[in-house]
């Protein structure tokens, strides 16, 4: 039998909704989760037991390979409430893809189409009233996948937990940020795991992070591991800039291939700007400041949306960003972003998945 002959979705619906606790007009990000998950095994080849359950607790092993040898990827994704009560998700068949190109570099099996794009959306369905429609709000949708056999062997692991949580949420940054560029830590090498969302990416990034948040940064700014010389990402998302007329961002293996990223060059290149995914030195951009060549910066992501960057610092040097007012692109790119996820405007490209 294939691995994805007679999936079908349980439902078991909760009996104690903790809706009533949530403040819808006080969202923080990712702090309180639905009333349900979807949770899926894999076992002996096969994904079973699909069922979307009550959100809570699991009981694992300890000895389950994720917690020692890392096999564990994730993704972000975000669905929106139109004012009419339409609920819409942005382009999880990107994510879907990215996923399973994950999945595949961390030897771990493929998550089929319909274990990951009709479970959420049948998890979307079944928490609908939990999807905010405050512009500015959205729900955070979380599908992830852990190694879960128990042995201490270094293999792949031959068991599997796919789940997907959600957690309506605010503004991940309420405020442009400041990036220190970071000339000793390394995110990626080539032919590593940079393009892949895996859980280990962002545990790499935290004592980095936290030197640059105690020299008064918001965030990092990777750089390439050979030279420290090229821009990568951010701790949290990708980075576009705007140059002159161009709309600029790093690119390459080492880089997570982010579906907003993605959205915004798409963008850029149908509204007329000249659009380039290259190589970005950290002198091109600090010499772009300086001659005021360079009058947009901002990290894109699921969880990011658009956030300004307001300084960047640089080996010992701050160096600042114009206005966030004048930056022509960005403010349209939100604009036009914005209007589409809530329904105001017409979904030209079909990035929205409506949740019939
Ligand atoms: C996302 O943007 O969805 C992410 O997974 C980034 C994470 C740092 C919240």
């Amino acid at each position: 039998m294939s691995a994805t002959e007679q999936i079908s979705i349980r439902v078991e619906p909760t009996k104690t909704s903790r809706l009533s606790q949530v403040d819808f007009n006080n969202l923080k990000f990712g702090q309180i989760m639905s009333d349900h998950m979807l949770v899926a095994n894999y076992e002996n080849g096969q994904w079973t037991d699909v069922a979307i359950v009550p959100y809570g607790d699991l009981t694992l092993s300890p000895s389950m390979s994720a917690l020692h040898y890392g096999q564990a990827i994730f993704e972000g994704i975000k669905g929106y409430k139109f004012a009419d009560g339409t609920v819409s998700i942005f382009r999880p068949d990107k994510n879907w893809e990215r996923f399973n190109k994950s999945a595949a570099r961390l030897q771990m099996p493929e998550v089929p189409e319909e274990i990951f794009m009709d479970g959420l959306t049948k998890l979307l369905d079944v928490d609908r009233e939990w999807i905010p429609s405050i512009e500015g709000t959205a729900l955070y949708i979380r599908p992830f996948m852990f190694a879960t056999e128990a042995a201490l062997g270094v293999h792949p692991s031959i068991s599997y937990k796919f789940i997907i949580i959600t957690c309506p949420v605010g503004a991940y940054y309420s405020k442009p940020i400041s990036l220190k560029v970071e000339t000793h830590y390394t995110r990626a090498a080539e032919g590593g795991v940079g393009f892949s969302k895996n859980a280990g990416n962002y545990a790499l990034s935290l004592y980095p992070t936290q030197l640059a948040n105690n020299e008064g940064y918001d965030q990092i700014m990777w750089t390439d591991a050979n030279e420290h010389k090229y821009i990568e990402e951010a701790g949290t998302a990708n980075l576009i800039f705007r140059i002159g007329d161009t709309i600029i961002t790093p690119h390459g293996d080492t880089i997570l291939h982010g579906v907003t990223r993605r959205t915004i060059m798409e963008l850029a290149e149908e509204w007329g700007y000249k659009a380039e995914q290259r190589k970005v030195s950290v002198q091109e951009l600090i010499d772009g400041i300086k001659a005021g060549t360079v009058t947009e910066a901002f990290a894109a992501g699921t969880a990011a949306t658009i956030t300004h960057i307001d300084r960047i610092g640089f080996e010992g040097q701050d160096y600042t960003l114009p206005p966030v007012e004048g930056r022509e692109f960005s403010l349209k790119v939100l604009s036009y972003l914005n209007d589409l996820r809530y329904g105001k405007s017409e979904d030209t490209h079909g990035w929205n998945l409506i949740v019939k």
